[in-house]
């Protein structure tokens, strides 16, 4: 995929809200402050399209950027935010569920989890939803940077064993800073047919 266009088309809560036009779309999961909206903006080589922030919840809704006029990427808000209200987080559940239920021109997820951590129970949830659902998903894990390269394969056999994936090679590494696993992440959206 060559990166030609790149651009915001809008925000949602609800359904109503969503971009219509059935282009294919690949949704970006994970916790807060993981690095979701930083592997977009790596992604698409846009520094700023995404707001990325050091405090977590910063992405609160779903936001749809369009790429080459061809498929949709969506930046999901971030769960396992322990500060947001009770109140909030059953909003985010059916913001998710709905989404997940109701977008049928969804593809596939990425869900984005951090090298450095053995996966969250929300993590391990979260996946287990989507296998039990299946939505086809790939992880990766990113904020490679932060370890060496040496100890990257032991960090991915954790999160691979915690989300009971079999082979730790199918996690992707990935650093919003270096690059590191772009050009492998934009393989695989290829391999999907996306263009
Ligand atoms: P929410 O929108 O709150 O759910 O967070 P998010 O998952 O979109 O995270 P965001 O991209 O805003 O990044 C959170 C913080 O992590 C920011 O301070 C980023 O600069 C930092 N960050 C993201 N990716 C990387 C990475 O690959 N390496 C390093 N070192 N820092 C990163
Ligand atoms: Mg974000």
């Amino acid at each position: 995929i060559v990166i030609r266009k790149a651009e915001y088309v809008a925000s949602a809560v609800k359904y109503e809200q969503y971009p219509t036009g059935g282009l294919p779309e690949i949704a970006m999961a994970g916790r807060s402050n993981v690095g979701k909206s930083s592997l977009i903006n790596r992604f698409l080589g846009r520094r700023n399209l995404a707001r990325t922030g050091n405090t977590p919840g910063k992405t609160q809704t779903l936001n749809f950027y369009r790429v080459n006029d061809a498929w949709f990427l969506v930046d999901l808000p971030g769960y396992g935010y322990a500060k947001v209200a009770k109140t909030v987080n059953a909003q985010w559940g059916s913001m998710m569920e709905n989404y997940f239920k109701k977008r049928e021109t969804l593809r596939a997820v990425i869900q984005i989890v951090d090298i450095r951590h053995a996966p969250s129970r929300e993590d391990v949830e979260m996946h287990q939803w989507l296998r039990m659902r299946q939505v086809p998903t790939m992880v990766v894990a990113t904020k490679a940077d932060k370890i060496s390269r040496g100890q990257w394969l032991k960090h991915l056999t954790i999160i691979a064993k915690a989300l009971e994936i079999d082979d730790a090679s199918l996690i992707l590494p990935f650093s919003a800073q270096t690059g590191a696993g772009v050009e492998e992440l934009n393989e695989s959206l290829s391999e999907m047919g996306l263009v």
